[in-house]
């Protein structure tokens, strides 16, 4: 009862912001992402008599009962599994990513995903992709999505248990060779508000709430339709504009929710002034710092060289669209 898995974190081109039911993690909004290669989440679980208790190692570091990371995200999720496969055991689960945690590089989307494809080796659930999706949305809402490589969409469903509210690939990783994504971490810090709060926090208190979900689903049109016709600036244009409406909704939250630092802010300054000197860049920005300046291939040498100016970086990482979630031999423990 033992296995592991790796699944690529994934970049939302339109965003899933605010849930409509809070047990079942179902959004109000149904979202488009690009899943990542080379940026992931090793997870290897183990359900055994010899646990008297849920053991949770993420980074080298073991989070007990009591902190939010064990009590509000694992448990919650071992519970679900283990009331939904009848398996009594408790469980050991050692997690590993090769990029920083909770800094907005949406860690929980990878690490439940590979959490959710371990789990059903591990247990011999035998699920269909889908299902899986369905599985790993229970851990964390944007973690349905990194099941699958390539473009992908999680339909939010309309059912109240939740049994179509699950992804679906648009195209594969290598349908569109050319899409590069440069992520920019612009602070390596753990942000203050995750995002299951933060969409809380949103959904209750924003005066423009409303005004995301009335456009929500013309951007969702827009980006399919960009991606379907490798049509960059339909996609960039449509992942920008809908960046910003999500984080005006942040930003008119109370008390208000501003995840940006100065680097974030130059490094939307510059992607708006290289666009207007010709040369085709757009941004997105999740729940955290990071920027993640979308590029055609051809450009990213001349992004790479520009971006050396801006001081404030940490570090930059170039990517393209990615595998999706499956089962290594490799164990961590
Ligand atoms: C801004 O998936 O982290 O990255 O479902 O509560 O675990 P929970 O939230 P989470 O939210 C991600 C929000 C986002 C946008 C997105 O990935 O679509």
């Amino acid at each position: 009862m033992k296995a592991s898995a790796i699944a690529n974190l994934n970049i939302a081109l339109v965003k899933y912001w605010g849930k409509r039911n809070k047990e079942l993690i179902l959004p109000k909004n149904s979202s488009i992402s690009v899943t990542i290669e080379g940026l992931f989440s090793h997870t290897t679980v183990e359900f055994g008599e010899e646990y008297k208790d849920d053991i949770f190692v993420l980074d080298g570091k073991e989070f007990k009962r009591g902190s939010e990371e064990y009590d509000e995200y694992i448990e919650k999720f071992l519970n679900f599994v283990r009331q939904f496969s009848k398996i009594n055991f408790r469980a050991k689960i050692v997690s590993k990513n090769n990029f920083p945690p909770a800094a907005g590089l949406a860690s929980s989307a990878a690490g439940f995903a590979a959490l959710a494809t371990a789990i059903n080796k591990a247990l011999n659930l035998a699920l269909s992709q889908t299902e899986l999706s369905i599985l790993a949305r229970r851990g964390s809402g944007s973690a349905t999505r990194s099941i699958f490589g390539g473009f992908v969409e999680w339909r939010k469903g309309v059912k109240e248990d939740g049994s179509d509210s699950s992804a679906v690939q648009i195209v594969p990783p290598d349908y569109w060779p050319d899409f590069r994504i440069l992520i920019c971490l612009t602070s390596k810090k753990e942000k203050k508000i995750k995002s299951r709060a933060g969409m809380e926090q949103t959904v209750k208190t924003s005066p423009y709430y409303r005004a995301w979900l009335a456009t929500v689903d013309e951007d969702l049109k827009k980006a399919k339709k960009g991606i379907l016709e490798k049509n960059f600036t339909l996609v960039g244009k449509t992942a920008e504009e809908n960046c910003l409406k999500m984080h005006a909704t942040m930003i008119t939250t109370y008390p208000p929710i501003i995840y940006w630092n100065e680097g974030t802010i130059e490094v939307i300054r510059s992607v708006l002034n290289w666009r207007e000197g010709g040369l085709e860049t757009y941004f997105t920005i999740d729940a955290g710092p990071q920027v993640k300046i979308l590029c055609k291939e051809l450009d990213v040498s001349e992004v790479k060289k520009r971006l050396k100016n801006i001081k404030t970086l940490e570090n930059t990482i170039l990517a393209r669209p990615g595998r999706g979630a499956r089962i290594t031999k490799r164990h961590l423990f």
